[in-house]
């Protein structure tokens, strides 16, 4: 009998990440792995395009949540999760990063009594083990809702399997050390195995951009892009970067700039949100990325491409200690500073230990492990 993992997917950033690991489960006949799509993401060019992009299997369950406000979606994607769970009754749940499709079914799971208990190397269980990949990422900032995501998934999780040594350390302090396992990062087994692909993407053409001669914007934080006046002044800032500025507009802040009236230069093309493989195409000779996102500062570091970083506190301090990012915050003055310094700071990048691509096949190794009564 294979042991039975629901694998959970909602946001477009979990997509990159349950991708190698539902291969490298797939990999594995001990394992029995199925994906269920909660639909907190549901655009075709936020969720579709990455299941074609990156091989995805077809989910086995589809929650079709939509959007909300917290609670609202929250509570729908643990209302529906646990119909499935009721069916499924799995052996392990597994849940990546720090959207609320993760700490719902974490929460979920980690309440659910099995109709028949297992047994694992540590004893019997009577619940499924709860697993979470990319834990211990601590921005101390509770502002951001990811912070209370995560904060709350990895107090609810079995097993954390964190991608860089900070998340030790901050899994150490809240007493979790017995729990949590250094792996490396799955989002980079996504980057460096879709690399090739990516490469044949025309979309530096499509878009009439020369090779290192543009910078790639993206920004959906609530922070930046909810108050019109910060919105603003933080695009007002960004067009004084004297370059061609290609900027993927995610459907929030559409939105948000389509309220708040903002009429931007012909120095920008604002497109469509991208596929996985035309956007690290457009990554990968950018001659910088700006940024409020949390998986482009990671997939900037192992590119080398400069990453400036449009937040106050990033919780992947490793691409700054490291990488090619530059935590710089909004003000006009930082920012431009910051520009002025990506060459230097391209020269000095090395890449993270273990961000090698073999995150999810440590993962997985593990699981095994930890299975085996
Ligand atoms: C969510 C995650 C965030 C992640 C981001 C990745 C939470 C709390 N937030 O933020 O951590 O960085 O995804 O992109 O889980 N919308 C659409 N089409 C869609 C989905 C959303 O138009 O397919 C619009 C809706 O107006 C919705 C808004 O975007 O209200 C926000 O969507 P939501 O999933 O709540 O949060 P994101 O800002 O996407
Ligand atoms: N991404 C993409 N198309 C885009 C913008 C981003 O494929 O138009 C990818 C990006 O390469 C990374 C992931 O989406 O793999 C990051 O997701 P996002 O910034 O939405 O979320 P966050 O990482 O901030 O939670």
């Amino acid at each position: 009998m294979a042991w039975k993992i629901l694998c959970i997917a909602g946001a477009r950033p979990n997509f990159m990440k349950i991708a190698p690991l539902l291969r490298a489960f797939a990999a594995d006949a001990r394992f029995d792995a199925r994906l269920i799509h909660t639909g907190q993401h549901y655009d075709a060019k936020l969720s579709k395009v990455f299941f074609e992009d990156l091989a995805i299997p077809r989910p086995h369950v589809e929650l079709e949540v939509g959007s909300g406000s917290h609670a609202q979606q929250t509570a729908e994607i643990m209302k529906r999760f646990e119909a499935v769970i009721a069916a499924e009754q799995p052996h392990g749940v597994l849940v990546v990063g720090d959207v609320n499709s993760t700490v719902g079914c974490a929460l979920v799971a980690s309440k659910w009594v099995l109709d028949a208990p297992f047994r694992v190397a540590q004893g019997v269980r009577t619940r499924p083990v709860v697993i979470h990949v990319e834990a211990g990422l601590r921005s101390r900032d509770h502002d951001m809702p990811e912070e209370i995501n995560r904060l709350v998934t990895d107090a609810l999780s079995d097993l954390l399997f964190v991608s860089e040594p900070d998340g030790m350390t901050n899994l150490a302090r809240e007493g979790a050390t017995d729990r949590a396992h250094l792996v490396g990062n799955v989002m980079i087994d996504t980057m460096i195995a879709a690399r090739d692909k990516a490469m044949e993407s025309p979309i530096l053409a499509t878009l009439g951009l020369r090779e290192h001669g543009y910078g790639l914007v993206t920004l959906h934080r609530p922070s930046n892009v909810d108050d019109p006046v910060a919105l603003r002044g933080l695009l007002a800032t960004l067009s004084e970067v004297d370059l061609p500025l290609v900027f993927p507009v995610h459907p929030r802040t559409r939105k948000r700039i389509a309220d708040a009236g903002i009429a931007l230069s012909d120095r920008w093309q604002l497109i469509d949100p991208l596929g996985y493989l035309d956007f690290m195409r457009l990554t990968s000779s950018a001659r910088v990325v700006l940024t409020d996102s949390g998986g482009v500062q990671e997939e900037t570091t192992v590119l080398g491409v400069p990453c400036i970083t449009l937040r106050e506190n990033t919780e992947r301090p490793i691409t700054c200690d490291e990488g090619t990012n530059q935590l710089v915050g909004t003000h006009r003055e930082a920012i431009l500073a910051a520009y002025a310094r990506i060459d230097d700071v391209r020269r000095a990048a090395k890449i993270p230990n273990l961000w090698d691509g073999k995150a999810a096949a440590r993962i997985v190794a593990l699981l095994g492990t930890y299975f085996t009564a």
